[in-house]
């Protein structure tokens, strides 16, 4: 394989707060939805949860030296807001902010630019007592809080992001019930979703108050869905399924406005009265780059009239497609990943170049990428991950030629760095290059993937 990018491009890999960290109790850390959530008997798969994880918060150092080693130039990693303002409002925590300050300079140290993301799903459950993301107050506690992270790290961080997937936190956390913090109500999911672009917004405006000079940005998962067959019906499925899932978010971000497609698709549900005058303008903020999620691809049609499935992509009870219930996916075609995901490189390069041209001004990140497997930690330490390795070249190459198909693309991060706390599925799907022996004192392992991200990061870097 050998592939072409542009002079400069940043490779990285990223992880979340909650997903590593563990010590949940220490430093005097607030609870979050996520504890919460995973505390809750029968909602996480094996009923995990993160009270340990990778053990990250102890185990910070060796986890930066293995960057260094694997030859990132940045790391995306999420602040734990309930480490900050453990009440989700008012007070600092100052061993919180410590643990992020050693942290950055430990990055920076190693020659590697920290990308922080300042909200990776863990809400403040007091915040979550008053409403979470349905009460609009929450936008205005992510503001105070972005101003008290960007007077703490300042402009040593390269690019804060405000949220991370705010259409997982919404229509997974409040419609389907799959995450946290576990709602099945399609109001309450449109109402959040609008109450976290309107905190992305407020954040925006207080880290660049802060820091005048640094990079601002939001990470969306944008959905490639492909329709079934090329009918009428089909093709207004999928454009259902782009508007709530997709433009929900693109259109106020970047333009403004809500589209009136999506409006009339939930007309049953909200008048959208929850958007006060003046909202869409502190929503659109200049961005300095959008970051995009991208693992896999759907394909949707009109459900049938005599269809009795009732799976519309969500494994928390409810459907996360609000709006969208005479819309279906087929089931996806192999091969798959451990997640019952499909492996689309195509479509990779698709939603890429599709989202350029729409904004050729707009620079993009992908902010996450990757592929869980099962894998096996042979006796001598090695773990042979084929398959991730495979994931990771096809999606490597469908980058380089969104790229050349005029993509303005300037970073990559591989999701993700370690095996972690893979949210409702526990720890038994396995996304890291680096394998975490959860049983054996958390011993890391690299597996053939690392090896391979190092060396693709070796010779694409040199030029
Ligand atoms: C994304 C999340 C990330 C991780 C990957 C597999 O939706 O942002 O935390 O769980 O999926």
């Amino acid at each position: 394989m050998s592939i072409q990018l542009p002079k400069g491009f940043t490779w990285g890999t990223a992880t979340a707060s909650y997903q590593i960290e563990g010590a949940v109790n220490e430093d005097g850390r607030g609870t979050s939805i996520w504890d919460t959530y995973s505390h809750t008997p029968g909602l996480v798969l094996n009923g995990d949860n993160g009270d340990v994880a990778c053990d990250h918060y102890h185990r910070w150092e060796e986890d930066l030296d293995h960057l260094a080693r694997l030859g990132v130039q940045a790391y995306r990693f999420s602040v734990a807001w309930p480490r900050i303002q453990p009440l989700g409002a008012g007070a600092v925590n100052q061993p919180g902010i410590d643990f992020y300050d050693r942290l950055v300079d430990g990055l920076l140290d190693r020659g590697i630019r920290p990308i922080c993301t300042l909200y990776h799903w863990d809400l403040p459950q007091p915040l979550e007592d008053a409403g979470g993301w349905q009460n609009r107050e929450t936008a205005y506690r992510l503001a105070e809080y972005a101003q008290i992270i960007a007077a703490a790290l300042g402009d040593r961080i390269d690019t804060y992001t405000t949220l991370n997937e705010p259409w997982c936190s919404a229509f997974l956390g409040y419609a389907s019930g799959a995450h946290a913090p576990g709602l099945t109500e399609a109001l309450a999911a449109l109402k959040a979703a609008h109450h976290l672009n309107l905190a992305h917004g407020l954040a925006v405006q207080a880290i660049r108050a802060k820091v005048p000079n640094t990079k601002a940005s939001i990470t969306l998962n944008l959905h490639k869905v492909r329709p079934a067959s090329l009918a009428p019906e089909d093709l207004d499925a999928v454009r259902q399924i782009e508007a709530v899932g997709n433009e929900i978010f693109l259109r106020p971000l970047l333009e403004g406005c809500y589209p009136s497609d999506l409006i009339a698709d939930v007309a049953d549900i909200t008048d959208f009265s929850f958007v006060q005058d003046g909202d869409l303008a502190e929503i659109k903020q200049p961005l300095d780059c959008l970051g995009i999620n991208y693992y896999s691809s759907s394909v949707a049609r009109r459900r049938p009239n005599d269809s009795t499935s009732t799976a519309t992509g969500g494994h928390g009870g409810g459907s996360p497609w609000v709006g969208a219930d005479n819309v279906e996916f087929l089931d996806p075609t192999g091969p798959l990943t451990d997640m019952g995901w499909n492996i689309d490189p195509q479509g990779f390069t698709e939603l890429l170049v599709g989202v350029s041209k729409r904004y050729p001004d707009l620079e993009l990140v992908v902010t996450e990428n990757g592929s869980a497997f099962p894998d096996t930690l042979e006796a001598d330490g090695s773990v042979h991950d084929p398959k991730r390795v495979a994931y990771l070249e096809w999606h490597a190459e469908a980058l380089a030629e969104a790229i050349r198909l005029g993509a303005k693309i300037t970073g990559y991060y591989a999701w993700s760095l370690l095996d972690n706390f893979e949210w409702s599925w526990g720890y038994a799907r396995r996304f890291g290059l680096i394998h975490v022996d959860y049983g054996n004192g958390q011993a890391r392992h690299w597996k053939d993937s690392a090896y391979r991200y190092q060396k693709l990061i070796a010779e694409t870097s040199a030029s």
